[in-house]
């Protein structure tokens, strides 16, 4: 009985925070501290506990005494109840703001006033942080194509500045690729990697057909510029007679594998994460299959990301696609003997974009001999001639653009002017020459 009656005498204090779910960065957010007592409110102290120490940092206080910052305190007081709520505010949170709160609050014993009751609660405020950027690019790109081997081909799909950690997918043609999970890779396919003369029946239609119809194009001799209404500035420098040259000036010539996969391909599917050292984590999936053009010219990849912060999944595109009709620009328009002479590669004929994935290799040689500094080949997407001669005039060049996926080849021959500021001199001076090329 005397326990009892003391039990009923004692104030009471429960304190509990409301739960949060992740919060993204930039949000404002609003903790809440509630609690219950039949005792008069002493204090409330808020704090944020620093990661890595045991220090606590003070974020607000309500000091009864001074009762000089009442304004946080929501008083939802009610006779019966005695219900209390204290909120703070984090206007637009930050990575810092991550972490563990406190709130501490005491009150004084109804029976024995000078004694304090003390209560605390806690809660984790997660930030999360959407991913900043996404990106594909083809591993060891420029490439050369392989004609006779299958090779395996690598897309690396970037993922940066996101807490937690994305989940990164790829899809082919809108569809989810069905990936070999790193822990089983260990499964034998060797035979998988055999090379076939023959297309083998497995293959889909549309796509034998169009890879039968890309054939047709090899060895079809185009003018430059038939396939472009607007006419390019080559063709109008070119030559209009028709040569009997056995190489014809613009002939576009496509190389297209000899094999054929004996099945569908396996995906191998890699994820990587990355501490940033913000708190954010950058992430790398990386697919790796046996690359089949005939199969894979023109199919579409996307890499996407699913994240808590991101309301839908953010995603990046590449188009695998065999270079096609390169198209070639040559400056000066009429170019003169002593003149410096860059032929470069403007784009392709391929839609909008004009752009290859991945990345092409370009090759260019000099049909029948070497050139003018006396290299066989100059690789990079501009040839640059300098001081041409004038028996250069009429030269052919060639332009091998080649990635994984295919190859093809342009030419275009060099049509070199007399200089009518060279007319005098005559014979062939050096000092002339390269005082012209510096210009005036
Ligand atoms: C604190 O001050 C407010 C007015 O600013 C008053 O209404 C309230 O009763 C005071 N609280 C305490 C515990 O003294
Ligand atoms: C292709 O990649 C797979 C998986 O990484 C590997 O096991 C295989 O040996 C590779 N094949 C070739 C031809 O490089
Ligand atoms: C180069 O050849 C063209 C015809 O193909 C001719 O018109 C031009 O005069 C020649 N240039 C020189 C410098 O001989």
């Amino acid at each position: 009985l005397v326990v009892n009656s003391c039990f009923l005498l004692a104030g009471y204090l429960t304190v509990s925070i409301e739960p949060l779910p992740p919060v993204v960065i930039g949000d404002t957010v609003t903790l809440k501290c509630n609690f219950k007592t039949d005792g008069n409110l002493r204090e409330i102290v808020w704090f944020q506990v620093i990661e890595g120490s045991t220090g606590k940092q003070k974020i607000f206080t309500y000091d009864a005494l001074y009762n000089n910052s009442y304004s946080n305190l929501e008083d939802n007081r009610r006779q019966e109840e005695q219900l209390y709520q204290s909120t703070v505010r984090l206007p637009e949170v930050k990575m810092e703001d991550d972490g563990v709160y406190e709130c501490h609050v005491g009150v004084y014993d109804m029976s024995l006033s000078s004694k304090v009751i003390l209560d605390s609660s806690s809660i984790i405020l997660t930030i999360i942080v959407p991913p900043k950027s996404i990106s594909v690019v083809a591993a060891n790109s420029p490439a050369p194509f392989s004609r006779y081997e299958a090779e395996n081909f690598t897309l690396v799909c970037t993922v940066t500045g996101a807490k937690p950690a994305p989940t990164v997918y790829f899809k082919r043609d809108g569809e989810l690729i069905d990936v070999v999970p790193p822990a089983s890779s260990t499964f034998q396919h060797s035979s998988l990697w055999s090379s076939l003369v023959l297309p083998s029946r497995d293959l889909d239609d549309t796509k034998l057909k169009k890879s039968l119809t890309l054939q047709d194009e090899e060895g079809k001799v185009a003018r430059l510029g038939q396939d472009d209404p607007d006419g390019s500035q080559l063709s109008r420098e070119l030559n209009p007679e028709p040569t009997t040259e056995e190489v014809p000036e613009t002939m576009v010539s496509r190389e297209f594998p000899r094999w054929v996969q004996s099945s569908d391909p396996l995906f191998y599917f890699q994820h990587r994460q990355e501490p940033v050292g913000d708190g954010t984590v950058n992430v790398r999936a990386i697919l790796t299959w046996s690359l089949n053009p005939q199969l894979d010219n023109e199919a579409l990849f996307s890499c996407e990301v699913k994240h808590p912060a991101l309301s839908m999944p953010m995603q990046s595109e590449v188009t695998l696609a065999a270079p096609k009709g390169p198209k070639l620009s040559m400056r000066p328009d009429k170019a003169k003997v002593g003149d410096t002479v860059r032929i470069t590669v403007q784009g392709f004929q391929l839609g909008p974009s004009s752009e290859v994935f991945p990345e092409p290799m370009f090759t260019w040689t000099k049909v029948g001999g070497h050139l003018l500094d006396g290299r066989e080949q100059h690789d990079g997407r501009e040839l640059v001639l300098e001081r041409v001669p004038a028996e250069l005039n009429g030269s052919m060049f060639r332009c091998t653009a080649q990635n994984p996926l295919g190859s093809t080849d342009t030419h275009t021959r060099l049509i070199v002017f007399e200089n009518p500021r060279l007319q005098k001199g005559k014979e062939n001076d050096i000092g002339k020459f390269s005082f012209i090329s510096k210009g005036p």
